[in-house]
């Protein structure tokens, strides 16, 4: 089991655009080091009883904001978890302090093209689903969130293998034991 000690932090959060792969990276994680693994999306499901899309269609993308503070201020006051962090959580200024103050962050950064390729026939996400071309809609995410993403402790490149993410994540944690 992994001790949180050594990174004298709470939990590790994944961040990144959606389709960057934070929860495949983070369920993986979760079992090569045994750690509980949460992803901010489903406990909203699980607390709603409603899925993602549905929250936005009937009651807006505040209100689904409203409901992400909750759940992510809650889930990062837990102990020795990995959190897979919604795309946008980190444009919530208390989010991002409580991450800061709790967590080890690892940023999965994906080049913009390969993102909309992945996400092409998503229709689970809602910010996608708008006549907009996908790539300008996810550039102007991009755009907003770039400056919070870059400031995690920890970037990777995740466009083509996950087993490399996997590894670099490892090897740089394995250094904080040094
Ligand atoms: C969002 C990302 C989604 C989900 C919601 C909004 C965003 O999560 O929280 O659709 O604002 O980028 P994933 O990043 O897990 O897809």
């Amino acid at each position: 089991m992994f001790d949180f000690a050594i990174i004298k932090k709470k939990n590790i959060c994944i961040m990144g655009l959606m389709g960057s792969g934070k929860s495949m990276i983070a369920k993986d994680l979760s079992k090569q080091f045994k750690i509980k693994f949460y992803d901010t999306d489903r406990e909203i499901e699980n607390k709603t009883n409603k899925s993602i899309d549905l929250i936005f269609e009937e009651k807006g993308e505040s209100y689904f904001r409203e409901i992400e503070e909750e759940v992510c201020l809650e889930l990062l006051q837990n102990n020795n978890c990995i959190i897979s962090l919604g795309g946008g959580s980190i444009i919530n200024k208390k989010i991002r302090q409580s991450i800061e103050l709790n967590s080890l962050s690892i940023y999965l950064k994906v080049d913009l093209n390969i993102l909309a390729k992945r996400l092409k026939s998503s229709k689970k996400r809602p910010l996608l689903n708008k006549n907009e071309n996908k790539i300008d809609i996810l550039q102007n995410l991009y755009k907003r969130r770039q400056k919070f993403y870059e400031k995690a402790d920890l970037s990777v490149d995740n466009n083509k293998d996950k087993y490399q993410v996997l590894e670099q994540i490892k090897y740089a944690l394995e250094l904080y034991e040094n």
